[in-house]
């Protein structure tokens, strides 16, 4: 019971740090910090405080089918303990009925929701009592509308998704920001090989498995407790990479000798990858304007032992004025550009909730502004490739589509969009290699 309850509270605590501004992956950091939880605990605690998070918009529907006072209008607190409660009622079909209500309920009773107990548990068990005789909340007859209240999302992003590629995608994706996402790794291939690591896993009692078409990725199978604590972390044995992500740095096919640059660069996934495949041996510049960020890119390089990197920090988007000295200098250039990450939705849950159409169209035109400024630091038959973790075309195909259309001197040679997928791994990608003739 006492454990029950404290998986219940601990990601109650979760769900009101997200609804002050934490992101949701640090809010779990943070909490899980305070308790003594095992493995078991903690993909509990995830999926259920992560689940919350995702399905604010049809948990919030059952409030305002179940109780006098609609969402809007309930003391926040309850309202996160609700979703608690409703989320193990509605979406997670293992948690008999019973140990889902006592064990929210008892949260109630132990913290300053102590007076609302009754009204908790009332809820709760009007619930039980409507999903019984099949009495859910009124849903619109408009697919788009309906598809955006089932699968949680604002309504201009489904209208946006459907825009992209139609209804049938649109409910695919959508029901992929939903699932949980796959933990990745990838390793540093300058220290360990696949086979050695999978067996220090092993060894470990991780399970884990190569995935496919990727030379240097593993997937973990198991959730450990801290990613940190895996084998060979401190290292540097591996960073953490979603296995989309992995696709970009062989695009630039970094070679010794290289001149790269890696023009948004922090924390340093990607530049990391261009290093270790051209063996240490590139001259690779990465440029980030984040300074937080780019101390992490500086502690992941230090961690890996990567020593052919150099960071600047500096908007890339006037790295032209500040360093005309690299004008034509570049072999290959990655930019791996801010985005709306609509790729990644799956994986920050919250995010959904603080996008906008506005900040696409902001994002949009430092994205054209990335393109057309750090371009001419790319050499004659140099390769350039723009990457990006959305699937919004104006931020991909049409963007790179302009671009093109406006400078004839260059190339596209191939282009990838990975979208998400309900029933296979993987965020969100897009990636566009281009060459200059
Ligand atoms: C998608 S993230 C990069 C992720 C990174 N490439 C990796 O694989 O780990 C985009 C980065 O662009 C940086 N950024 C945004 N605007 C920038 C600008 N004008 N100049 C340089 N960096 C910028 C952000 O700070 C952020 O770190």
């Amino acid at each position: 019971m006492l454990t029950g309850y404290l998986q219940r509270k601990a990601s109650w605590e979760i769900l009101l740090k997200v609804s002050s501004g934490t992101y949701s992956d640090h809010a779990l950091e943070k909490v899980i910090g305070n308790y003594e939880f095992n493995p078991l605990d903690i993909a509990f605690i995830t999926e259920l405080s992560f689940g919350c998070i995702r399905y604010r918009k049809f948990l919030d529907l059952w409030i305002d089918h179940l109780s006098k006072l609609p969402h809007k209008k309930q003391p926040p607190k309850l309202r996160w303990l609700l979703h608690i409660g409703l989320y193990q009622l509605l979406k997670m079909d293992k948690i008999p009925f019973s140990a889902a209500i006592s064990s929210t309920v008892e949260v109630a009773k132990r913290t300053d929701l102590k007076g609302l107990t009754g009204t908790v548990n009332a809820i709760l068990r009007n619930t039980v009592r409507n999903i019984e005789k099949d009495n859910y909340p009124k849903m619109s007859f408009n697919e788009i509308e309906r598809l955006s209240c089932l699968e949680s999302l604002p309504l201009w992003l489904v209208n946006e998704i459907v825009n992209w590629g139609g209804i049938k995608e649109a409910k695919n994706i959508a029901k992929a920001f939903n699932k949980k996402p796959s933990i990745d790794l990838r390793i540093n291939s300058l220290k360990t090989d696949l086979n050695k690591f999978l067996n220090e896993l092993k060894e470990c009692n991780i399970n884990a498995t190569v995935i496919s078409q990727l030379s240097h990725g593993v997937a973990l199978n198991s959730h450990p407790r801290s990613i940190k604590k895996l084998p060979g972390y401190r290292d540097g044995m591996w960073v953490v990479q979603d296995r989309s992500s992995q696709w970009v740095a062989p695009l630039l096919n970094p070679m010794k000798g290289d001149k790269i640059l890696d023009a948004c660069s922090a924390p340093g996934s990607k530049t990391t990858h261009l290093a270790e495949l051209a063996n240490d041996d590139a001259e690779i510049i990465a440029v980030d304007r984040s300074e937080k960020r780019l101390k992490i890119l500086q502690s992941n390089l230090e961690r890996l032992n990567i020593k052919s990197v150099k960071t600047l920090q500096a908007d890339a988007t006037s790295l032209i004025d500040i360093k005309p000295n690299l004008i034509s200098y570049f072999d290959k250039i990655l930019i791996d550009a801010p985005c709306s990450g609509i790729g990644t939705l799956a994986r920050n849950p919250d995010s959904r909730w603080s996008l906008s159409k506005d900040k696409i169209n902001q994002l949009i035109l430092l994205q054209e502004r990335l393109l057309e400024s750090i371009f001419p630091l790319l050499k004659k038959n140099g390769t350039l490739v723009y990457s990006t973790c959305t699937i919004c075309p104006e931020e991909n195909n049409l963007l790179i589509k302009k671009f093109l259309l406006k400078n004839k001197e260059i190339k596209l040679e191939s282009e990838r969009q990975i979208l998400p997928r309900f029933d296979r791994p993987g965020d969100g990608f897009y990636a566009a290699k281009i060459t200059y003739k």
